[in-house]
Order: structure tokens, then sequence, then C-alpha cells
């Protein structure tokens, strides 16, 4: 796997390269098998995979948890080297930012809903960075995965905004055998947390079982009441919503998607899943 920490090498290596698909992977490191899932399937139809790993400072809402967030690049690397990823680009955050630099993308409704109530000006620190690593790397297909819906959805809407020419494809959730959804900050969890943790998946599950014997605003209230019996756990949101808008789901919902997200402990969670 080549490594490269400047935009100038990376671009280099890839116009040398000049390969018919390159397929890319954005992450922030700390790398899990969901992380790893997308490096397979972009693997799986493209020459050329190139992943990143970059702690985005601007989409964090809270200094401690940029501070806290794991970086365990050696790991990391050798997980890439195991998966077959072919180029990382792991730069400093003086390489993509300039002191003071503004970003606004009007990304419509989806920016104050759900995650963007709970953690402001997170999706606009998201569009900032996904836009400057879409415009170094320039790959033809973009992966990221349905474990973080809204970001999937908001990247989206500014891919078509900006008419940005790459592809987008949604992968599925990676969880553990017992249903925990895999994500980097589990960790942080204690063991206790991890058990009370489970609490968020086996809701969703309850949500999908139930859905159509129910209506959306008895499962939510029921869902969030679910949730807050389970120790250690303090609910942030538990929405049923239209797949595409987020916004509320109707009859003429194509997909319909249940997101939450709660405390456990210290820790943060979210997860979601598709009802419909
Ligand atoms: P990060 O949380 O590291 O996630 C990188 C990618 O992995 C995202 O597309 C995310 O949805 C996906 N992912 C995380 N957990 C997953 C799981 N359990 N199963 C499948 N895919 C999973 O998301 C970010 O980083 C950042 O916001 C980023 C897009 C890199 C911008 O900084």
């Amino acid at each position: 796997m080549k490594t490269f920490t400047t935009r100038r090498e990376i671009r280099e290596y890839l116009s040398t390269q000049n390969p018919a698909n390159v397929g890319f992977v954005p992450t922030m490191g700390a790398l899990h098998n969901g992380h790893l899932s997308l490096i397979a399937q972009a693997k799986s139809a493209n020459d050329i995979v190139v992943c990143s790993i970059f702690v985005n400072p601007t989409q964090f809402n809270d200094p401690k948890d940029l501070e806290n967030y794991p970086r365990p690049i050696e790991s990391d690397i050798a997980k890439l080297e195991q998966a077959g990823c072919d180029v990382l680009f792991n730069p400093a955050v003086s390489e993509i930012y300039d002191n003071n630099e503004q970003w606004h993308l009007d990304i419509g409704p989806l920016e104050h809903l759900l995650e963007g109530e709970f953690r402001p000006g997170h999706y606009q620190g998201v569009t900032q960075v996904v836009y400057k690593l879409l415009d170094i790397v320039k790959p033809n297909t973009l992966y990221m995965g349905q474990k973080d819906y809204q970001q999937f959805m908001v990247v989206s809407r500014m891919v078509e905004l900006l008419s940005i020419p790459v592809k987008m494809v949604m992968c599925p959730i990676e969880r553990e055998p017992d249903g925990l959804a895999m994500s980097s900050r589990n960790i942080h969890l204690s063991p206790a947390d991890r058990q009370h943790a489970l609490i968020l998946s086996k809701t969703l599950n309850w949500a999908k079982a139930n859905f159509d014997s129910n209506n959306i605003p008895n499962l939510q209230q029921q869902a969030m009441d679910l949730l807050k019996t389970e120790d250690g756990v303090q609910p942030e949101y538990f929405e049923i919503v239209d797949g595409e808008t987020l916004l509320p789901a109707d009859k003429n919902s194509k997909t319909i998607v249940a997101l939450t997200a709660a405390r456990v402990g210290k820790t943060r969670l979210i997860d979601n899943m598709l009802i419909k």
C-alpha cells in the first residue's frame, strides 16, 4: 500500500497511474470491520482503492470528543494492508485547512434535523472535508456506510448541488454478533455499558417488527420509553422518517428508516434500520 501525507504527492501518484476506476473510502481511522467492508466493496469494483484517515476537527462540536477520538495509526495501516487497500491518504490538519477558513453549504432541512439538532455545525464540517477530499482524490465512486445514514444523505445532497462527478454507494451496517453496530467509539464503552448499548439495536428491531400494527407517533414514543428503561442509557431521539428526505414519512414514502441516538454512559452512539 502506498501512503501519502500531502495533496501534491497523492495527486501526482494517481495521475501517473491513470486508473480507469478509483473507489474512495473516507474515514477517521480507528478502523473496524465496518470500515473494512467498505474497502472490500470498493475493491470488488475498482482498479484502485483509496482510503483516507483524517480526524476532521471541523465536524466535532465537542472539543473533548475530538481530543479523545482514538488514533491507532499503526494498527490501522496493518488492517488496510491486509484488506488490500492500494492507497492511504493520511494528511495533517495543516495540509487540509488554512487558518480561519470559512465554509457554508445550504443543505436545506437535512442540516437541522436528527443529528443536526444535537450536533450543531456537524454537517458543515462533514461537507467541508468530504468536498476537499473528493477534490484531491477525484474518485469515480464514493463508498459510505448506512451506519451514518443522515451523513450519506447530506453528502448525496452536496454531490447533487455542486454537480460533483462521483457515484455514491451506500454500504450496509456491520454489526457485532450480538447486534451492536460497529463504531470507533465502542472502545469507550465500559463492559456494563457495552451490554446496555444493545438496547439500541433491540429497539430498532422491535420498531421494525411492530411497524405494520402501529402508527408512527405511537411507535416512536414506545421506542423512546423502551430505550429509557435501560440503565445508563439516555436517548436523544428515535424517529421513523422518509428514507430519502428524512422528513416525516407518509404512505407514499418509498423507503422508511428508523434512526436513533443515545448516550450510553459517557459515549454517544447512533444506529438505524430500514423499516420499509
Ligand atoms: P468514520 O466514522 O470513520 O466512518 C467512515 C465510514 O465508515 C463512513 O462512511 C461510515 O458510515 C462507515 N461506517 C462506520 N461504521 C460502520 C459500520 N458499522 N458498518 C458499515 N459502515 C460503517 O464517517 C466518518 O468517519 C466521517 O464523518 C467522514 C465521512 C470520514 C468525514 O470526516
